[in-house]
């Protein structure tokens, strides 16, 4: 097959895009498939006209890339392309799209709601503790934990860093005490659940991407009836929204409330394929290595 993969970008996500494509480009030659890698640019719909690939792997993360326009884009072109279609990315990229979409349907979320920066200066959209993130942003960019001990100030003070300086609208949510789980779905398959034990105590953008800062403990010691609704709110997530190929959703599990502290956060539509990355972690331990997932991916694209 000729296989072109999409990565980098321009998305606030684009170091972890560079790792993932990287990743799997080198697997694919690994397999004897032909790759072209294509750092996207402003030129990506000329240069993959130009490329002409039988299917494109899709390894951006954030936005532009895992919101829909570049689906669009491939969708219009008639070139087959991995993970979630236009109509999912759309909706999965936006975290409070995802809750209008999955709640009504018994997948329990954190409440919460879209607040304009401009408005924390004023007080607090929540009591305290409560997260501030961006509605469309992976990794942890842009996430802030908002506790009585922060000294963003109370109200939030304009001068202190966070989100707020460069997010016009973000979402905030209660804090969910406890512990980080996250769900892997191929195809129409959950895979596991995996604790993230992060050194730092809070799984950030260093702690996902600097080896040895976070421990993955997989398959996650924890009761297996949370266990098991974490596979299977993962996988009614990947149908409820239509997801395609891989995806991998992510929970705050309170330990102290039983089944009743278990919260998706989000879903993930492109999860990272990096060394580090979760999804492979579980495919590995499912007895799928990392050249084969690629394959698996490609080959549902495909379908
Ligand atoms: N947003 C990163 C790439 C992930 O979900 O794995
Ligand atoms: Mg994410």
């Amino acid at each position: 097959l000729h296989v072109a993969v999409l990565m980098g970008g321009w998305a606030n996500e684009r170091p972890v895009s560079l790792m993932s494509g990287k990743g799997v480009a080198d697997a694919l030659e690994s397999r004897g498939h032909r790759v072209t890698r294509i750092d996207m640019d402003r030129q990506v719909a000329a240069r993959l006209a130009e490329t002409a690939p039988d299917v494109v792997f899709n390894a951006l993360h954030g936005v532009p890339g895992e919101d829909g326009t570049v689906q669009g884009m491939l969708d219009l072109m008639g070139i087959p392309y991995t993970h979630s279609g236009l109509a999912t990315s759309v909706i999965a990229i936006d975290k409070e799209l995802t809750k209008q979409a999955l709640v009504p349907h018994g997948v329990p979320m954190p409440g919460g709601r879209v607040v304009r920066s401009e408005d924390l200066y004023g007080g607090d959209p929540l009591a305290r503790p409560y997260v501030l993130k961006p509605v469309n942003e992976g990794s942890s960019v842009g996430v802030a934990v908002v506790t009585d001990e922060s000294n963003y100030g109370n109200p939030i003070r304009r001068d202190a860093e966070g989100p707020w300086q460069k997010f016009p609208s973000l979402l905030a949510e209660p804090y969910v005490r406890g512990r980080e789980l996250t769900t892997a779905v191929l195809g129409d398959r959950a895979l596991l659940v995996t604790e993230l034990v992060p050194k730092s105590g809070f799984y950030d953008f260093d702690a996902k991407y600097t080896d040895g800062m976070t421990e993955h403990v997989c398959p996650a010691q924890i009761p297996d009836n949370i266990a098991q609704l974490c596979l299977d709110y993962a996988l009614q997530a990947h149908r409820l929204l239509g997801c395609r190929g891989a995806s991998r959703s992510d929970f705050r599990w309170d330990d102290e409330q039983g089944e009743a502290g278990l919260f998706l956060l989000e879903t993930n539509t492109q999860p990272g394929m990096t060394e580090l990355s979760l999804v492979p972690e579980q495919a590995r331990h499912c007895g799928i290595s990392y050249a084969d997932l690629v394959e698996i991916i490609i080959a549902d694209a495909l379908r």
